[in-house]
């Protein structure tokens, strides 16, 4: 496993590099195209623009395949998969070169994918692996898996389970992703992979006994259908005496949501400290919210980089490249294996926050209320 997601790195700076060197291959005459201008017509398609992060990723392509001279075409699909599947229609009768797809619905887009793959459009799945067609080329996203483990992580660290006892357990309630979104399951087991030790020694309890992905899943990632959960198993299962000390959450916006929940019973108040919640994603809310002590931590995954991967990728395909190196082993979408590129993710607390996002750019201090 070790040796897959170093060759997944190698494959990252490998690509990185020759991107740098073919962009300027390219805009010294070769690749021009029929369609879109400049050095040809890119789709992109992201899931939402009601997401941060996906304004942010959706930002970091286009303005980097512009900065090589391409023409993007940039769509939202409103969480709306009859949209999604109209612009990816849309794009490939405009004679878009290539497609970069975030799905909404990973397993909802075949006709389309298929259509590409008749117009000899390669496909880049993004961030989100789409499912169940031989008609994907390539993926580009974070080591979901490892994710997963961040997220386990931040609950054993935070709720210092390697000090707890069974006389007295840490009790926890588990979310889950979308059930439609591949990630959610690389998160969940991920996650639930580092966990596992602590549920089998009985030093840590879920009281509602609500553990299975399917049960504890949130589609559409939708924060106030968590909300209502969270709600839900508070006045169920914590009515008495019992103390929920901390929360499983993959997504920032479901943290803040269940910490709202639990504030409103009381949690955050002296003797009744908040759960201790991670989360994924790095948005600012979440960032204001890790500096006043409440969220714990979350995942950064830092969308410049995936944004810059997939700039790369397109280029080295667009000059008529093979990219070597790839993961071939980890992602199978049911029907084959996509070649993989797999990027590093951060845990972030209120201890490194400063050095790892505004340092880094990633927020400003301003964006930040700093
Ligand atoms: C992404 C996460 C994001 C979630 C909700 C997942 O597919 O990997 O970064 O939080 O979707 O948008």
């Amino acid at each position: 496993m070790k040796l897959v997601k170093k060759g997944a790195l190698v494959a990252l700076v490998l690509l990185i590099g020759a991107g740098t060197v073919f962009a300027g291959g390219g805009q010294q005459g070769g690749g021009q195209s029929q369609s879109g201008g400049g050095k040809g017509l890119i789709g992109v398609v992201m899931p939402t623009r009601s997401e941060e992060r996906w304004i942010k990723d959706g930002n970091a392509v286009k303005e980097g395949l512009e900065k090589l001279g391409y023409t993007v075409d940039l769509q939202y699909s409103d969480d709306d998969i009859a949209t999604q599947t109209r612009q990816i229609d849309d794009m490939i009768t405009k004679g878009v070169k290539i497609l970069v797809i975030a799905s909404i619905d990973g397993s909802a887009l075949s006709n389309q994918l298929a259509n590409a793959a008749a117009a000899k459009i390669p496909v880049i799945s993004y961030d989100r692996l789409l499912m169940q067609s031989p008609n994907v080329d390539y993926y580009v996203s974070f080591d979901n898996y490892k994710v997963g483990g961040q997220m386990g992580d931040i609950l054993i660290t935070g709720l210092k389970l390697d000090q707890a006892v069974t006389s007295k357990p840490v009790i926890v309630e588990l979310f889950a992703g979308s059930p439609d979104d591949n990630n959610s399951v690389g998160f969940y087991q991920g996650a639930m992979d580092k966990l596992k030790p602590y549920f089998d020694k009985g030093v840590l309890k879920v009281p509602s006994g609500q553990i299975d992905r399917a049960v504890i899943g949130t589609l559409r990632w939708d924060a106030a259908e968590a909300q209502k959960r969270m709600e839900n198993l508070l006045s169920a299962y914590y009515s008495g005496d019992e103390v929920l000390n901390g929360i499983l959450s993959p997504y920032d916006p479901i943290s803040l949501s269940c910490l709202e929940a639990c504030k409103s019973v009381g949690y955050g108040t002296p003797g009744k400290p908040l759960p201790v919640v991670g989360g994924q994603d790095c948005i600012v809310a979440s960032c204001k919210s890790i500096l006043a002590g409440e969220q714990y931590a979350t995942v950064l995954k830092d969308t410049r980089s995936l944004g810059a991967a997939t700039v790369t990728l397109v280029d080295t395909l667009m000059q008529g490249r093979t990219p070597t190196g790839l993961d071939t082993t980890s992602y199978n979408n049911g029907v084959k294996i996509v070649p993989s590129l797999l990027l590093d993710s951060v845990i972030v607390t209120k201890d490194n926050l400063m050095a790892a996002v505004v340092d880094t750019g990633y927020h400003t201090a301003a964006e930040l209320g700093l």
